[in-house]
């Protein structure tokens, strides 16, 4: 049978990276005790008052259809968040629950893109936006965030990337897997190439109550951006909900109008249950659970203390986000090498993070979402590692 060209268009690059986390699973079924630190996943339980919520909401035979936009109450929540964290003023008219944060990029893509059209995403870059971009008909032209650059764009090369097919940029800030914080005066960089060229900005905020240096800009409020703004988050990250697949965009009204068509088409909304859920959250924790934010800074700390003080290891602490990225290439591996031996040798499981883009080879991702004492055995062994491969390299050279 046939089928579209767009199921393979979506199906992205292939990476090896996710073997060394099958591995990992392989070993930890067998009884090993492997601390599995792949997946932007987190320790923490979600708030109790969001799981009060749904327990009630069910319970009360609360179980119908509802907006496809999503409730008033759910989306006044979220549109009082946005105006007291970033203080751009909006209302529930400028908002739409999606099903998490991915398929609010999905919806943005589907709602500016025809077929050819160009967006110009800094790499590295979440892996789903290539899918993502392509589902919609797009392609990406990449902008690179060097390590030498702290993993921040070359402002510039937007600017020199523009072209006639040119229609958006595609923002992650916190980003994954560098944790850049993009500060200010990139942001404005970035806004007057969106004014100059008329683009629309599509930024990605689900790491926006993770930052742990500098602090969060929300590119909506810059003069002349929240015409051309979407900005989208949810409760995955910073509220310990990933499970829950509750999200959102925000942007101009008429933006809005046309996300609801898509989710008309697409999910019929999110369910009613969790929209109480995710009120309760949001208004419990404006900013996020701060303990997990807390948590995060203490683990990036104690996680790159240990592997600066490794040899032939270096690391890039993260201004936000829950991710550290691991420099190997001192040692002369590919990441994918070093993550294998590493698995199989001291059984810690990080990612290969060439997967992300370009400027991330040789470079591995190591999630921050595991216990202290989890955290910490990881640096013990990645620093056992280390040690016993220069023992090998020196062995090596006499
Ligand atoms: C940068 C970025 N955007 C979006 C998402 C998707 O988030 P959600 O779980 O809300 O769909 C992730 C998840 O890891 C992410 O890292």
């Amino acid at each position: 049978m046939r089928y579209s060209s767009r199921v393979h268009r979506i199906a992205g690059r292939t990476s090896r990276a996710w073997d060394i986390h099958h591995i990992a699973v392989e070993k930890r079924e067998r009884g090993e005790r492997i601390i599995l630190l792949t997946v932007g996943n987190t320790d923490f339980r979600s708030p109790g008052r969001a799981i009060a919520a749904v327990r009630d909401e069910l319970a009360a035979g609360r179980t119908h259809y509802s907006p496809s936009a999503g409730g008033r109450a759910i989306r006044e929540a979220i549109a009082r968040r946005h105006t007291r964290n970033t203080g751009q003023a909006i209302d529930a008219d400028q908002v739409i629950t999606t099903i998490g944060a991915q398929n609010a990029l999905l919806t943005a893509a589907l709602c500016l893109l025809e077929p050819g059209d160009q967006v110009l995403v800094p790499e590295p870059m979440y892996t789903t936006y290539p899918g993502t971009i392509a589902a919609a008909g797009g392609e990406i032209i990449s902008i690179r965030s060097p390590a030498e650059n702290r993993f921040h764009p070359l402002i510039n090369e937007f600017e020199a990337a523009i072209g006639s097919r040119t229609r958006a940029i595609f923002l992650a800030t916190p980003n994954n897997p560098t944790g850049a914080v993009y500060t200010s005066d990139e942001l404005s960089a970035i806004a007057a190439v969106c004014r100059r060229h008329d683009l629309w900005l599509v930024s990605d905020e689900v790491y926006g109550e993770l930052v742990y240096e500098g602090s969060h800009v929300s590119p909506a409020v810059l003069p002349g951006m929240a015409e051309r703004t979407i900005t989208i988050s949810s409760l995955s990250k910073s509220y310990a909900m990933a499970g829950w697949r509750l999200g959102w965009m925000i942007g101009p009204r008429e933006l809005v109008h046309h996300a609801e068509r898509v989710a008309l088409c697409a999910t019929y909304g999110i369910p009613t249950f969790l929209q109480e859920a995710g009120v309760a959250a949001l208004e419990q924790f404006p900013n996020g659970l701060p303990e997990l934010r807390a948590a995060y800074r203490r683990r990036r700390d104690w996680l790159c203390d240990c592997i600066e003080t490794a040899p032939v290891l270096s690391c890039h602490r993260p201004e936000g986000g829950m991710f550290v990225l691991l420099d190997v290439r001192a040692t002369g591996l590919s990441a994918y090498d070093f993550a294998k031996g590493l698995v199989l040798e001291e059984g810690v499981a990080i990612l290969p993070a060439d997967g992300f883009g370009d400027s991330t080879a040789g470079h591995l991702r190591i999630s921050l979402g595991a216990a202290d004492a989890e955290i910490e055995e990881a640096g013990l062994r990645l620093s056992r590692f280390a040690k016993q491969m220069c023992q090998h390299m020196v062995l090596l050279k006499h």
